[in-house]
């Protein structure tokens, strides 16, 4: 990537190149279970042209494949990059930013982001480079993670680091964690970034994330995330060892068989470039 924009920018991408060996066993088996309604509300089909937008280890680029289109990821991680090529050798992937698509105008049939925006510094940027990059009439569809009132894995991180931790702590602003809330919001956002607001659908998806452990969700936050790593890398031991003793007991509630299901929630968004 180029130099970084700006504060929020570069923490993240310090952030991804140092986990992206990890992604792959850690979240995607959450993050991977959007791809098929994501793709469905996209309307992607054989013969499209489709870019993959942060595209990390390149699901969403293969899932597209699969269906015949033509896909390309795009990337700001070297190594995520290097992951997507090595997973999925035949797609392209290159680095770039989301907010700076290196791409020219009317380029794509479908641009996809799953799990991409919220961690831009300017996400409606990114929605207005997707829209340019999209040939008239083509859609735009994303994911982002429903607010923790509707999300119960957002909640139990929430409550814990609301009860336990220094939340004076300073890092680099970013959006707001959950992005928008309302359906009319999303769509206001989507009419400013260029889009046809009409067209835009919006559906809450929720999955099960099964993990191993009790303390399997602490520790992949901790060793495995960007933005809650960072601000629980800055709390100090006596805390973190709260925080982290209250989201156990919060998982210990979604015990079933051997692992624990813990329920999460996503916004699919869906619109139409005029
Ligand atoms: C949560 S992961 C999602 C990965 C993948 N889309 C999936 O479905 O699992 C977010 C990805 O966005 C990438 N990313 C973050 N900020 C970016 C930016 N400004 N430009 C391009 N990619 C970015 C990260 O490197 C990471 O691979």
């Amino acid at each position: 990537m180029s130099a970084a924009k700006d504060e929020f920018t570069q923490f993240e991408h310090e952030g991804w190149q140092r986990v992206a060996d990890k992604y792959d066993s850690v979240w995607a088996q959450s993050t991977r279970q959007f791809i098929p309604p994501l793709l469905e509300a996209a309307e992607v089909s054989a013969g499209m042209s489709v870019l993959d937008v942060g595209s990390g280890p390149g699901y969403v680029a293969a899932a597209a494949r699969q269906r015949g289109a033509v896909p390309t990821g795009l990337d700001f991680s070297k190594q995520m990059v290097s992951i997507a090529k090595r997973m999925f050798p035949g797609i392209e992937f290159r680095e770039g930013d989301a907010q700076s698509l290196p791409f020219q105008d009317s380029s794509f049939d479908r641009v996809l982001a799953n799990f991409a925006l919220l961690h831009l510094s300017d996400p409606e940027r990114a929605c207005a480079e997707a829209c340019r990059v999209l040939k008239r009439g083509g859609r735009f569809g994303f994911t982002v993670w429903a607010e923790a009132a509707d999300n119960p894995y957002a909640q139990l991180i929430d409550d814990a680091i609301d009860a336990h931790a220094d939340l004076a702590v300073k890092l680099p602003s970013g959006p707001p964690y959950y992005l928008y809330k309302t359906k009319k919001d999303f769509r206001q956002a989507m009419e400013r970034a260029g889009f046809n607001g009409a067209s835009m659908t919006h559906a809450i998806h929720r999955i099960e994330w099964i993990v191993p452990t009790p303390s399997y969700p602490f520790e992949a936050e901790l060793s495995a995330g960007v933005r809650t790593a960072g601000f629980l890398a800055a709390q100090s031991a006596h805390r973190l060892r709260a925080i982290q003793a209250a989201i156990e007991d919060k998982v210990k509630q979604y015990a079933k068989g051997d692992s624990f299901a813990i329920p999460k929630a996503a916004s699919i968004i869906a619109v139409a470039k005029r």
